[in-house]
């Protein structure tokens, strides 16, 4: 009769599991990721495409992995002409777990977007159409920058030539497809220091100092600022 009751017990637990385990999926499946879209809407100045093509050609290289690379010549460059129309690939062969590929961020893909959602999809990782992006692009990293660095970037690729062109979309091998849902998160963005401030603008600027701080400016910033 002990043994009955045992059986009983351990049928009971593993059931409870069973069902534990279903409902995580579910959540994670349906629920995941949610990150709210702000309000956010860009002015496109001069000034702010200036700096955004600065940053997103040199400093956090949007365009290495967006564009198509020459690797006939020293460091790969990107080919002019290519700037903005994806198709870089980053699949098994490479260490991944799946087969991700860079869309076309020219006008021709994101011109359907609103300002607020190619902000969310570059700093939290959630894209137009809510699913979640593996974070080969390093989004942790840019949702820790100024903003208006950011809004500065989004006025330049509004302002790239439109390219006809349809990357594959990206395919996260399992478990990954479900895991990649949890990571997206709200961005915490900083304010770059007042020049003027020379101590706090020397932390900012200060790779090493800052990296242990933010984590952010060291990685994507090395062309400093
Ligand atoms: C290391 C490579 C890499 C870098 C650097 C990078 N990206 Fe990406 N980006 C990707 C990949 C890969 C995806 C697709 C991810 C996925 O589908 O899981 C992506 C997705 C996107 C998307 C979503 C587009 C869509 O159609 O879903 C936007 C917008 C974007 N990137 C803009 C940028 C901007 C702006 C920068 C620079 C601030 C940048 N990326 C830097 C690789 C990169």
């Amino acid at each position: 009769m002990k043994t009955k009751k045992w059986a009983w017990l351990l049928g009971g637990l593993l059931a409870a599991l069973i069902l534990i385990v279903i409902v995580v999926i579910v959540y994670i499946r349906f629920a995941l990721p949610n990150v709210p879209l702000q309000n956010i809407s860009v002015q496109i100045t001069p000034e702010r495409v200036a700096r955004g093509q600065y940053l997103a050609n040199h400093v956090t290289v949007c365009m290495d992995c967006h564009s198509t690379r020459d690797w006939e010549r020293f460091s790969g460059p990107p080919i002019p002409g290519t700037i903005g129309k994806g198709g870089e690939v980053f699949d098994q062969k490479l260490g991944f777990p799946g087969a991700f590929s860079s869309p076309n961020i020219t006008p021709f893909k994101l011109g359907e977007w609103s300002d607020a959602e190619i902000y969310r999809a570059v700093t939290s990782g959630e894209n137009k159409t809510g699913g979640a992006m593996f974070p080969i692009m390093p989004y942790f990293a840019y949702g820790t920058l100024d903003q208006e660095d950011i809004l500065s970037m989004i006025a330049y690729i509004r302002s790239i030539p439109s390219i006809r062109n349809t990357p594959p979309s990206s395919n996260p091998a399992f478990p990954m497809n479900l895991v990649v849902r949890t990571f997206p998160r709200k961005a915490l963005p900083v304010t770059k220091p007042a020049e003027s401030d020379t101590v706090k603008y020397g932390v900012f600027r200060w790779p090493g100092i800052y990296n242990a701080q933010r984590g952010a400016y060291f990685t994507q910033y090395h062309g400093g600022y």
